[in-house]
């Protein structure tokens, strides 16, 4: 005879916890390495070994340190995020996405701005490549708000003009993104889930915002929608990188789990 439902024990699902959901934090979190001398590097990062995994090398490390800089993290098993934010000429980006590849980065950027004919030269050269690195095409900075692109000669919102350059880059075959926290629920809807959402502009509670205009914490980007969080100075600064780390690796993880 079948059991009555009313008398069936109620199982309720195992929630996964936060201590479950930390190695996956761990791979969604990447510090930006915005220090001016390899020696500044590698002192952060041994800092945070055994904390944080993913590390990105932007302008003033690779201006201060070079190509080297990056083949060292990458040997060391790091993953490399490299964020030059390439914006020239198709044919000319087209040679400097090559030749990060060849660094082992994981990830790169180029600006959305440089236009349909850029971001498919940028999308091409990777083609063939066995294990490519994410294109990621930057669409407006975070430290950028409607005054600042009225300057830049741009009328729309910056979620207006975020829209635009992703829809441009999608029509390219890009399917990466970075953008603030304030527009990565609309990006998630128009990519789908594959898109892979790159956001900067991360301040944990109380943090200061620094030169950053369009800003959330952790918990409130990854809820909206976004792949990877970018964390500079509220970890590089901090008087512990390794427990401002975890702390945010903590709230990424309870958000992560809920
Ligand atoms: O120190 P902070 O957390 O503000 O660092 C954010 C990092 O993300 C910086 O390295 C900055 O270059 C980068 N970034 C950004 N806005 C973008 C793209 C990259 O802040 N749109």
């Amino acid at each position: 005879m079948p059991i009555p439902e009313r008398l069936k024990p109620a199982f309720a699902p195992a929630r996964p916890t936060e201590p479950d959901r930390l190695p996956e934090a761990r791979k969604r979190l990447i510090v930006a390495l915005d220090v001016p001398s390899a020696a500044a590097a590698d002192d952060l990062v041994a800092r945070l070994q055994g904390t944080c995994q993913w590390f990105k090398v932007g302008l003033e490390l690779f201006a201060a340190a070079g190509p080297v800089v990056v083949e060292t993290l990458a040997a060391r098993g790091h993953s490399v995020f490299l964020d030059l934010k390439f914006h020239d000429i198709p044919n000319t980006v087209a040679g400097a996405v090559r030749s990060a590849s060849a660094l082992g980065v994981r990830m790169m950027t180029v600006h959305a701005a440089g236009g349909p004919a850029m971001l498919a030269a940028a999308r091409a050269a990777l083609d063939g490549l066995a294990d490519p690195p994410q294109l990621l095409a930057v669409t407006v900075l975070t430290s950028m708000d409607a005054a600042e692109l009225q300057f830049a000669g741009v009328d729309r919102a910056p979620a207006d003009q975020v829209a635009l350059l992703a829809t441009m880059g999608l029509a390219a075959g890009i399917r990466g993104f970075v953008c603030s926290p304030q527009e990565v629920a609309a990006l998630r809807a128009l990519t789908g889930p594959e898109g892979v959402l790159v956001v900067p502009g991360i301040r944990p509670e109380g943090a200061d915002a620094g030169d950053q205009k369009r800003l959330a914490t952790p918990a409130a980007a990854l809820q909206a929608g976004a792949s990877f969080l970018v964390v500079g100075r509220p970890i590089t600064q901090a008087p512990s990188p390794a427990s401002a780390a975890e702390a945010i690796l903590k709230e990424m993880a309870a958000a992560i789990a809920s």
